[in-house]
């Protein structure tokens, strides 16, 4: 059964720790909406729902419209065993006739590790009784107005608001964070079967591109004109034909719910980081770098052939509210196989994240993976001559290794942070993973240019139970080039080879355990074996 009670126990621990000394003995109460089914207007058909993550974190429900109310005090028999009341809507005739009615209550008591279930209708009298019994309690709710969390409608809120009680939203989202950080074998478990589907999926597409390079999907009579193609007659040809097929692999695996929107980036189109129309062909012909515009109008037959390119698939589906986000970078065209120039990014990236992964254990401090991963882009750049070698002619200490990392100028080819938390959601834990107040960043860790960590979404050093991604990349864009155009670090004929490549992430979630991590994307990324997986020799 999901552990809900140990959730709370863990929230309250952490909300215990972030509150005043005299209040932490008080009584405190925990109320919270449960987010409510959207509907589409004009259609009265439900949109999917999907429930808000700390109200899941805290009773594994995903009941819509249902509330929650949850009582504790430290150092009483509240402490270990927090009372978790949880109100569901009762079924209306007409969700049984329209819809699939909620459970009664006597199965979500079953369902759901909760002290007590009731309908809505109790929530007033629940709350008031609550005042009554832990008179002086604190009342806790999410940020009050914020649009990103369910609204807890005026009736509940003028019960706890002064002059009837206190109630506050200055504590409880840093616990629920906090406590949300650190992922149980629950919550790992969760996470693995989102990656082990995603991971599937990954696969599906790029054994469908190697099945089109041998010629083995053939269409049978009448296909696309007497009748629709049938799934097994799909050639992928175009970003949407690449994320249909990611999606309906999960779908049949039972995922409900992609993580995020797949970015599915043909061309040098994999060089906006998160790209979002997946609306294009691949490119036929050649390609000029930074050619975004390559699209359906370049229509094609049996005598045209693609260009080499790369498709980069940046997706994740989630399982019981739990996150997965995978990217694999896969060639397209020549065969399905990396052109040099391309294999050689793929190479670095891999090295990037090969050598990251190395460093991970509980004590290290994510920055300084972050600074590692800009060394290993600067080494690779030296040796692939993208960044002048100290050792090549008109050089000097300028172009060494640390005076270019000193530059920043790696921040535009490598962006964006080397990873973040995952959980249930993509980008968990905002306020407990870059916390405001953060007295770990520098101390004892070098840290290399500022640019570094303008989009880092982890600032912390790491513990054991942390789940995070780490997906390194490097990208040809010209909003990003515009500013090194002349820097004195880039040899920048050599450059132009490597523009039309467009961009490389390669991105894995781990789970960090007690002496390394373990990695939980189990769709391979190894060079060779794409190349032999997409051009089908394999
Ligand atoms: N899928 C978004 C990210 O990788 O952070
Ligand atoms: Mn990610
Ligand atoms: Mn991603």
């Amino acid at each position: 059964m999901y552990p809900a009670q140990a959730h709370a126990i863990k929230t309250f621990g952490k909300l215990i720790e972030e509150l005043p000394v005299p209040q932490q003995t008080k009584p405190h109460i925990i109320l919270l909406a449960g987010a409510v089914t959207p509907f589409r207007h004009d259609t009265d058909r439900e949109m999917v729902f999907r429930q808000e993550s700390n109200f899941f974190y805290l009773s594994g429900c995903s009941i819509p419209s249902a509330y929650l109310l949850l009582t504790y005090q430290s150092g009483t028999s509240l402490e270990n065993n927090p009372l978790i009341q949880l109100f569901i809507p009762k079924a209306e005739l007409a969700d049984l006739l329209w819809s699939v009615p909620p459970p009664t209550v006597q199965e979500a008591s079953a369902a759901y590790q909760v002290t007590r279930v009731e309908h809505l209708a109790e929530l007033t009298n629940a709350i008031k009784e609550q005042m009554k019994a832990y008179a002086g309690a604190t009342f806790h709710i999410l940020p009050a107005g914020s649009p990103l969390f369910p609204s807890l409608p005026a009736q509940y809120t003028a019960l706890v608001l002064p002059p009837n009680a206190n109630a506050t939203d200055e504590y409880l989202l840093t616990a629920l964070h906090r406590a949300r950080l650190i992922k149980d074998t629950d919550e790992i478990a969760a996470i693995r079967q989102a990656n082990a589907i995603s991971s599937r999926a990954h696969e599906v597409v790029m054994r469908v591109l190697g099945q089109g390079v041998r010629g083995l999907i053939t269409q049978g009579k009448g296909a696309g004109v007497d009748r629709p193609l049938l799934p097994g007659e799909w050639l992928i040809e175009k970003e949407a034909e690449a994320e249909a097929l990611f999606v309906a692999s999960c779908r049949r695996e039972g995922a409900v719910h992609q993580a995020y929107l797949p970015i599915v980036a043909a061309s040098t189109r994999a060089s906006t980081l998160h790209y979002c129309c997946n609306d294009r062909e691949f490119a036929w012909g050649p390609v000029a770098p930074h050619a975004h515009e390559n699209g359906n109008y370049l229509a094609h037959d049996d005598t045209r052939q693609l260009h080499p390119q790369v498709l980069l698939i940046d997706a994740g589906c989630e399982w019981d509210c739990h996150a997965s986000d995978i990217t694999r970078t896969m060639p397209v065209g020549n065969g399905g196989k990396f052109t040099p120039e391309a294999r050689a990014i793929y190479e670095l990236v891999l090295e990037m994240q090969r050598l990251s992964m190395e460093a991970l254990k509980p004590g290290v401090h994510w920055d300084a993976i972050q600074l590692l991963c800009h060394r290993t882009l600067v080494r690779g750049f030296q040796r692939l001559g993208i960044f002048k070698a100290p050792n090549s002619p008109n050089s000097g200490s300028w172009n060494a290794e640390e005076a270019v990392l000193a530059s920043g100028v790696s921040s535009a080819f490598f962006p964006h942070g080397l990873g973040h938390s995952l959980g249930l959601d993509v980008h968990d834990v905002p306020s407990a993973s870059k916390p405001e107040q953060n007295n770990t960043i520098g101390k004892g860790i070098e840290l290399g240019h500022e640019s570094f960590y303008t989009y880092l979404r982890l600032r912390l050093p790491l513990e054991e139970g942390m789940v995070v991604t780490v997906e390194p990349g490097i990208y040809f864009s010209p909003h990003l080039l515009a500013p090194v155009r002349d820097s004195q670090h880039v040899d920048h004929d050599v450059l132009k080879r490597y523009e039309s490549v467009g961009g490389v992430r390669i991105e894995d979630v781990v789970v960090i355990t007690k002496d390394g991590y373990e990695n939980l994307t189990t769709v391979r990324s190894d060079t060779d074996w794409i190349e032999a997986v997409c051009s089908g020799e394999i």
